[in-house]
């Protein structure tokens, strides 16, 4: 007979936001949360606010600093250790966004920190964490049913970054584009500060390093087999009141809500984005993979997800490829 399971569900960045509100449905779901932070205590002080005693208990705090490879790398260890059962579904949710920097910062490998809190930290656990996720059980118990799970990757991905759609092709700073991926190719490191291996722009640095993580998800959905693993990535709607914007000027966090519920109508809220994410890390609705799901860029009530187009910036497969070995090589995974 077999045994039947609580599922494991591995979520980065739940101090705030998307991140936060997606853990309250995952524990509704009756997934067991492993919460990626740079600080547990801090994201324990924070969890313990909104949910309950009963709910905390079925989440476990990792402290890794995804900006640190080597933290990545002690990290993963320590998960693997840890825990008896398999992660079943892994969920990339931590970013920075720091488009007021006049200099790059450099993460303790000395690489432009964004590209290495957004991408470079998420690869490196992914890849990790893999073989441990492929040998998850294929039956747990999710919204109290006995479900057959495929494991999954789940990837946050941005409007911004792609370039199909008119919100990826905004000039202000510039659209994301890793070029010739010289920047990559010549070791990232100072005084190089773009994958293009062009002048830091500090916005820009944050739409290339979400491209990034939407091709991670199209080239690992092509090297592993359909059949053994659902690998997506979302778009979960504008939530223009999160800490991401902390950086920005305070005119622009005061007005940029209001512009997206009012102007755009592409505002939803931080709950419903949690909501969203923690579907498409577990239910079956989105178990294809390859797809970056999205609830469109006027958002309206009862509206379904479909699989959004991509640009060529990302779907390419030259272009996927290569950006895939050379971060292999850059995070030291050859
Ligand atoms: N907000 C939007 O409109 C929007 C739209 C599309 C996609 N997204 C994506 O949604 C995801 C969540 O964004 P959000 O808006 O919820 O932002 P947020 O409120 O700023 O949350 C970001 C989370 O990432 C964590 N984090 C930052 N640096 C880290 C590091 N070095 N190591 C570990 N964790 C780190 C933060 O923890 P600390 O408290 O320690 O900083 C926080 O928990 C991101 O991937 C973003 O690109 C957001």
């Amino acid at each position: 007979m077999t045994k039947i399971i609580k599922g494991l569900v591995l979520i980065t960045g739940t101090t705030s936001g998307v991140g936060l509100n997606t853990l309250k449905p995952l524990l509704r779901y009756g997934w067991e949360v492993l919460a990626v932070n740079r600080s547990s205590k801090r994201a324990i002080k924070i969890a313990q606010q909104s949910l309950t005693d009963s709910e905390m208990q079925n989440i476990h705090f990792i402290e890794i600093n995804l900006s640190d490879l080597e933290d990545v790398r002690n990290g993963c260890s320590e998960i693997l250790k840890k825990f008896k059962n398999p992660i079943n579904s892994i969920i990339c949710n931590a970013a920075v966004y720091k488009p007021r920097l006049s200099k790059p910062e450099r993460s303790p490998q000395g690489f432009e920190n964004t590209m290495a809190v957004n991408h470079f930290g998420h690869f490196l656990l992914i890849n990790l964490l893999l073989e441990n996720l492929l040998s998850s059980e294929k039956e747990i118990v999710l919204r109290g049913k006995i479900t057959k799970f495929k494991p999954r990757i789940t990837i946050l991905g941005t409007v911004t970054a792609n370039y199909s759609e008119l919100g990826g092709r905004i000039p202000i700073p510039a659209p994301a584009d890793l070029g010739d991926l010289s920047g990559f190719k010549n070791g990232f490191l100072s005084p190089i500060s773009m994958a293009s291996g062009k002048k830091f722009k500090p916005g820009k640095a944050y739409k290339d390093s979400k491209l990034c993580n939407m091709i991670t998800v199209q080239e690992l959905s092509k090297r592993y087999s359909k059949e053994k693993i659902v690998i997506n990535s979302l778009y979960p709607g504008c939530v223009a009141d999160t800490n991401l914007f902390r950086d920005t000027p305070w005119l622009f966090r005061f007005l940029f809500p209001i512009f997206q519920k009012f102007i755009t109508k592409g505002y939803v809220s931080q709950r419903l984005a949690g909501e969203r994410v923690a579907q498409v890390a577990s239910l079956k609705e989105y178990a294809k993979s390859g797809v970056h799901w999205s609830w469109g860029n006027r958002q309206k009530s009862g509206r379904k997800a479909f699989s959004q187009k991509l640009s060529k910036r990302i779907i390419d497969s030259n272009i996927s490829k290569r950006t895939y070995e050379l971060t292999k090589k850059l995070v030291q995974l050859d």
